[in-house]
């Protein structure tokens, strides 16, 4: 009989703590200590040092371990593969976490159509919906197949059984939160459940050579039981992000042990499921209004992608004795130390002025490209001076108002070229842009500020890409 005893455990870190706190011990999370009763670990082991387990068996010499040739099976969604840099690896295990609502198991779903039509044996468990449910959304997609199964079951018990029955190449829970183990004491969608439920399917997954997809819904705050205490379990954690009133999704592998981090895909959510979008760029610049100040363009990078994203300033004056900055898509802490830099080492004071920021569409950057467009944005706001149309400005600014060179400028300056822009704001060290396009070098934040003034609009639409200038 298992001896019971009450822990405190962090939602966000995983760490159990014998007393309750108002801030996790280990992560110094604020507000996240949860009370569970938890089994105590069986007697452990009281075999005596110095003797292996059975499974172990003795170390080995590298080379003569054989590697697995399991290639990935592309999902046919060109940008979840491109993420995955190819596809599900056989017996591994993902997880996807986003807020509700956000498309997850819209995704999964048409990822299963492209599998199942290709041949695959696929599992789908319905932890949330019933079995009519998603076979009407599975209807809308066009990913009714009969190699697509389906188990409505919350318990993992049905779970491990369906899978030891129909032996799928891949399996899909939606989610992990509403799976429970009747074994455990702790509360379903508790971190201890979640947990062994998730540990139970990665073991799974391992033996029989399944790709194990697991679904996790995080919210803004984090979320109760949330997927970060699944992160170590897991060989590949995606994040599928935007903002539930645009249509554009993006994502990203934070975590993926067969391939790199930091590709992006793109999506767009429309009535017919997912989409890709073949060019992101275009899309976020498509409703751009000239001759407003404080609007930017900025060529981020996702990935090895270049992006092309409009940044926003507005600043208002205001009588508070601390004014309000906001940041959407943009770090805080960035906005307040670019106000800083701004008011300190070009003599623009933002202290009467309550300032928003924020990036069109959705799109969240965070990189330290965007400090010099987020320092124009903001002369141009104040200054009520208009930026020319088809410039586009990036660099990182440093506490001394220095502008420094950020990583792949080519690609991006090549990008912008590629939208009809013409000329560039960059660090005084960057690389030369593509023929046809001016690129103005600056070594400090008043010079960038200059060379911005300097550039009269003529407030004339852009040119097509590759179009004269
Ligand atoms: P869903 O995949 O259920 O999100 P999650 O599993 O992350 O909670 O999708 C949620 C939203 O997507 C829902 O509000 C409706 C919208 N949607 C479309 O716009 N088009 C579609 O074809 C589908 C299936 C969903
Ligand atoms: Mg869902």
């Amino acid at each position: 009989m298992p001896r019971l005893r009450t822990v405190h455990r962090c939602h966000e870190c995983g760490s159990a703590q014998p007393r309750w706190s108002g801030r996790c011990g280990a992560c110094g999370a604020w507000n996240s200590l949860i009370e569970e009763v938890e089994a105590t670990p069986a007697a452990a082991s009281s075999r005596p040092a110095g003797l292996r387990s059975e499974s172990a068996g003795p170390a080995v010499p590298i080379t003569s371990v054989e590697g697995h040739d399991d290639r990935p099976l592309p999902t046919g969604l060109d940008e979840l593969d491109r993420v995955l840099a190819g596809g599900l690896v056989p017996g591994s295990a993902t997880l996807l976490g986003g807020e509700p609502g956000i498309g997850k198991s819209t995704l999964v779903l048409q990822a299963l159509a492209n599998l199942t039509a290709a041949g695959h044996r696929c599992l789908l468990v319905a932890a949330e919906e019933s079995k009519a449910q998603v076979r009407m959304r599975a209807e809308r997609l066009g990913a009714v197949g009969d190699s697509l199964w389906l188990v409505a079951a919350t318990s993992l018990a049905d779970v491990t059984a369906a899978v030891t029955e129909l032996e799928p190449s891949v399996c899909v829970v939606d989610s992990i939160q509403a799976l429970y183990d009747p074994a455990l004491e702790s509360a379903p969608g508790s971190v201890a459940q979640v947990r062994a439920c998730a540990h139970e399917l990665v073991g799974l997954a391992k033996g029989r050579g399944t790709s194990m997809v697991m679904i996790g819904h995080v919210t803004k705050e984090g979320a109760l039981a949330g997927p970060r205490v699944l992160e170590h379990l897991v060989d590949t954690v995606l994040s599928f992000e935007g903002d539930r009133h645009h249509a554009l999704r993006l994502l990203r592998a934070v975590k993926h042990r067969f391939g790199p981090v930091g590709e992006l895909g793109l999506f767009e959510m429309t009535g017919a499921g997912l989409a890709p979008v073949a060019d992101p760029s275009g899309m976020l610049l498509a409703d751009r209004r000239f001759g407003v100040p404080g609007c930017v363009v900025l060529p981020a990078m996702e990935g090895s992608r270049p992006l092309l994203v409009e940044l926003q300033s507005l600043a208002t004056s205001t009588s508070l004795q601390m004014p309000r900055r906001s940041a959407q898509g943009l770090d805080g802490g960035r906005l307040s130390l670019m106000i800083a830099v701004l008011q300190r080492r070009a003599g623009l004071a933002l202290g009467t002025y309550d300032v928003y920021a924020s990036v069109v569409g959705g799109v969240r950057v965070t990189e330290p490209a965007a400090d010099l467009a987020l320092v124009l944005s903001l002369a141009s706001v104040v200054r009520d001076q208009v930026v020319h149309p088809d410039l586009v400005v990036f660099g990182e600014v440093g506490l001394g108002g220095e502008v420094r060179q950020v990583v792949h400028t080519p690609r991006r300056l090549a990008e912008a070229f590629r939208l009809g822009f013409r000329r560039a704001i960059v660090a005084g060290s960057s690389a030369d842009g593509p023929e046809g396009m001016s690129v103005y070098r600056v070594a400090s934040v008043g010079q960038a500020i200059e060379t911005m003034g300097r550039l009269r609009p003529g407030l004339r639409a852009l040119p097509g890409p590759g179009g004269p200038t």
